[in-house]
Order: C-alpha cells, then sequence, then structure tokens
C-alpha cells in the first residue's frame, strides 16, 4: 500500500478546549489507484491531507507512506520519507514569493541534492505540459491564481513520488486547464502512483477511481 491510514483521530486544541474535527478514519490506496474526498467546506479534508502527507500528527491512528510512519521516524527521516515519496499540492498553493516559477518548480529536488541540468530538464517539460513555458520567468506575485495553482503541480511531480495529495488542484481554473490537471493526475496513477484529491468539483472528483466522504466527523466510501 502507498498511504494507509488506520483508525485515525484527530482534534485541534483550543484554549476552549478540543474541537474534534476525524474520528477512527480508515483509509488503504495502493499503486495504480486515484481516490478523491468531498464533503463541505471545515468538515476536515485539507487535515486529512496534511496527516496523510505527514506534515500533522494525529491523536491517534498510525500513517503508513509506502509502509513507513512518518510520525515515528526522526525528523531528518521523517523530511527524506516525504521528499522521495510524497508531492503536496496544498490549497493556499505555498509557493515561495521570491523565487521565479521555474525556479519554485525546482527547489524540492534541488534540496535534495538533484543534479540541476537533470532538474531544469524536467521543469521545462512540466512547464511545457502545464502551459507555464510563457510564465517561467514570473515571480508568484505576477501569476494568476490558476497559474499558481498548476506551478505547484509541477512541483509536486517533479520528484516523481509514489504518492499525490491533491488539496484543490482545480479550483481555480478553467475547464480546459482543469481538464489539463486531471489528465496528470490520471496519468500519474496509472502509471504506478497514488493520488487523493481533495475537490468540491463533482467533475474533478468523477475522475477518481474510489471516492470519498467526511461528514461529521465520519470519513466513508462511496463506491466508484
Ligand atoms: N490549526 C487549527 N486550529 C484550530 N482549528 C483549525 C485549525 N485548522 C483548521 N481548523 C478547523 O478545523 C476544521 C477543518 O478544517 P479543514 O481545513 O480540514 O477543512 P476543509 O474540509 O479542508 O474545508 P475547506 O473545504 O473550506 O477547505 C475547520 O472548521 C477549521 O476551522
Ligand atoms: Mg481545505
Amino acid at each position: 500500500m502507498l498511504l494507509e491510514l488506520k483508525n485515525l483521530s484527530k482534534a485541534y486544541h483550543r484554549s476552549e478546549g478540543p474541537l474534534p474535527i476525524l474520528t477512527e478514519a480508515n483509509l488503504s490506496l495502493a499503486a495504480n489507484e486515484f481516490a478523491s474526498i468531498q464533503g463541505p467546506s471545515g468538515c476536515g479534508k485539507s487535515t486529512i491531507l496534511l496527516i496523510s502527507g505527514g506534515l500533522l500528527k494525529p491523536d491517534e491512528g498510525d500513517v503508513l507512506i509506502d509502509g513507513k510512519d512518518p510520525y515515528k521516524l526522526g525528523s531528518s527521516e521523517s523530511t527524506s520519507l516525504r521528499a522521495a515519496k510524497v508531492g503536496f499540492v496544498f490549497q493556499q498553493f505555498y509557493l515561495i514569493p521570491y523565487l521565479t516559477v521555474i525556479d519554485n518548480i525546482m527547489a524540492p529536488i534541488l534540496a535534495v541534492g538533484q543534479n540541476r541540468a537533470l532538474a531544469t530538464e524536467r521543469a521545462r517539460k512540466a512547464m511545457a505540459r502545464f502551459k507555464l513555458t510563457e510564465r517561467s520567468n514570473h515571480l508568484p506575485s505576477e501569476l494568476s491564481a490558476g497559474e499558481c495553482q498548476r506551478t505547484a503541480l509541477a512541483r509536486a511531480l517533479l520528484n516523481q513520488p509514489s504518492l499525490l495529495l491533491a488539496d484543490e488542484p482545480t479550483g481555480n481554473l478553467d475547464p480546459d486547464n482543469a481538464g489539463i490537471v486531471l489528465d496528470a493526475m490520471t496519468e500519474f496513477a496509472d502509471s504506478g502512483g497514488a493520488v487523493l484529491l481533495v475537490t468540491h468539483d463533482e467533475s474533478a472528483a468523477e475522475r477518481a477511481g474510489r471516492r470519498f466522504r467526511i461528514e461529521n466527523g465520519h470519513l466513508s466510501e462511496s463506491g466508484g
């Protein structure tokens, strides 16, 4: 399995007391699987993605990324596991504001010691695929929201991860560009990866072979 969530529970702890978000959530994703998660705003979709990506520790339960629990590793091993295995498209993009599009796309793989010439070649291909070539030297503040979204996806895929976690990656896109993004995610799953897509967009969710919902803290699978 590329991702296993076992009996996960999570509350946000605030001074007023705990705010329970997820209760005993279970999910397993194998290679070649494309899953979507839907549910109302505030139900915990971004929370479950952060937990799945090794970025937010659950209160209870286990997370296995390709068999390893990021929360049971030391911080440098956990960082290496994430860098090697996980591509993350954040709902707020989190592009680095002082780096151009191409440098944002390459930043994570240069950080893990990838050769610059190879990184540049891959980044150029990714920019062509996501129609970013003409914006290669723009800063994030000089991009549209949809261009930021495509830059974030190109960055997430550049190190050829096994697991792609994408939070509303088509939220700012017109149908043509949304199609490019969804095709890229489908191809990623078909070539041996696993995709977990959070979306409010029904037509995007329909691309997934497995469909989940979160309601009142409970994650359930509704059939593909
Ligand atoms: N760090 C935090 N501390 C306290 N509460 C939080 C924190 N982060 C999120 N929440 C609350 O937890 C709930 C779930 O948040 P989450 O971001 O997972 O929702 P979501 O399903 O992704 O919503 P949306 O569809 O609007 O993106 C929300 O009600 C939010 O207000
Ligand atoms: Mg969210």
